[in-house]
């Protein structure tokens, strides 16, 4: 294969025995049809209500690249989800991450919006004799849902419901959200991580077994000292049954490592019995929620939540968050071994473009046909990378017809 010029179509960056055209990560082109086909009309996260309890109670986050906010309103308690972008001339109204306000001021010219998003101030408007104020409110997401506690939004003002676009990725959320006695909310805030890579190759290492072995290498060398043995990750990943990765379907997958419903997880990686992808851009790893916010093609921007369980002891959840820092932290144990191999590395590997194909075929052979249309494959195998590409490769299409 000879490197491609200017922006083949999807079909054509992913073959039939799975390898994928290197640009999918590097090409602006594509990135920007990313945009529109994958954040621009399917339902994005973009809050837990537990970050939004009271009225009045907002955070700020993205919707692919668009900066929102997410807010509770002051005077009716809707979740609304306000594009983050002053009517005027274009400031972001509101910098903090989060709070709770009746209002949000600009600070660039002070024009003043209720936080429902109606204008309700200029300054010094007599300059403006002709300005139809009802028409500069802060834009507003036409829809918003919430699924066992988690809020999406989408730019499409018809479409699939939230629950249906989640399909068979349903049952895993709600487990999520039952970790807790009285269920869980994530009240730490974000541990952010930016790499210059595409934010892709965070999704797909959310669920890659097969590179824990050699990444995180150091970090299992320090477990058998402390436990005198190897650790049996590496072991149940390759040979374990009840180890499996499952294309949900949409785009969603899932790698169980114990029992979904008992919450079993074989004391392995976390508290959660498995790590779980939502299509696009939302993932879900050990006691950690993740948010992997796309920039460029080469730069992304990934805040990690810590999930706490409502109804257990400070000191439990406080364990969540040693044990989280323990793994994820700047000094932790693994989260650092992985922006360095697979992200920074990869993308500077992929500016090698003369050969620019990859493989992405682990374990095809051996997929199974699993309940409600899913596809089952062993632990290490590429099962959860596939039913990402074969969602995206649909809406990209769908997008360039
Ligand atoms: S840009 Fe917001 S008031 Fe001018
Ligand atoms: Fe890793």
């Amino acid at each position: 294969m000879t490197t491609t010029t200017g922006t083949p179509s999807p079909a054509d960056l992913i073959t039939d025995d799975w390898r994928l055209h290197g640009s999918i990560y590097t090409s602006p082109a594509i990135f920007a049809a990313e945009q529109e086909a994958l954040f621009h009309g399917p339902w994005l996260y973009v809050a837990h209500e537990s970050e939004l309890r009271e009225d009045g109670d907002y955070k700020t986050t993205y919707a692919g690249t668009q900066p929102v906010i997410v807010v509770r309103g002051a005077d009716d308690g809707e979740i609304r989800v306000l594009l983050n972008r002053c009517r005027h001339r274009g400031s972001a109204v509101c910098h903090d991450e989060r709070g709770n306000a009746n209002y949000f001021r600009c600070p660039y010219h002070g024009w003043t919006y209720k936080n429902s998003g109606e204008l309700r101030g200029i300054t010094y408007d007599d300059a403006y004799p002709e300005l139809d104020r009802d028409q500069l409110g802060l834009v507003r997401l036409p829809r918003v849902e919430s699924f066992a506690g988690f809020v999406f939004a989408s730019f499409a003002a018809a479409g699939p419901s939230l629950e249906e676009y989640l399909g068979n990725a349903g049952r895993y959320l709600r487990i999520v959200s039952e970790q807790g006695p009285d269920g869980i909310r994530l009240s730490a805030g974000s541990h952010k991580l930016a790499y210059r890579g595409n934010w892709k190759l965070q999704v797909e290492n959310t669920i890659d077994n097969y590179h824990f072995g050699f990444v995180h290498r150091s970090f299992l060398d320090v477990l058998a000292d402390r436990i005198g043995e190897a650790p049996p990750i590496m072991q149940n990943v390759l040979k374990n049954p009840e180890w499996r990765t499952i294309d949900l379907g949409n785009g969603h997958s899932v790698h169980e490592f114990g029992d979904p419903e008992t919450g079993n997880n074989q004391g392995q990686l976390g508290d959660l019995p498995f790590n779980l992808i939502i299509f696009p851009n939302l993932c879900f790893v050990g006691a950690q929620l993740r948010h992997i916010l796309p920039k460029a093609a080469d730069a992304t921007e990934v805040r990690l939540y810590p999930i706490l369980h409502e109804g257990d002891s400070d000191a439990d959840n406080a364990a969540i968050l040693r044990a989280h820092e323990g793994f994820y932290g700047p000094a932790g144990m693994g989260g650092a071994d992985d922006i360095e191999v697979a992200f920074d590395r990869v993308g500077d590997g992929l500016k090698a473009v003369e050969e620019d194909w990859l493989v992405m075929s682990r374990g095809l052979h051996r997929e199974q046909p699993g309940e409600n249309g899913t596809v089952v494959g062993r632990a290490s195998d590429e099962v959860p990378q596939r039913a990402f590409y074969r969602q995206w490769r649909r809406l990209m299409a769908e997008e360039a017809a």
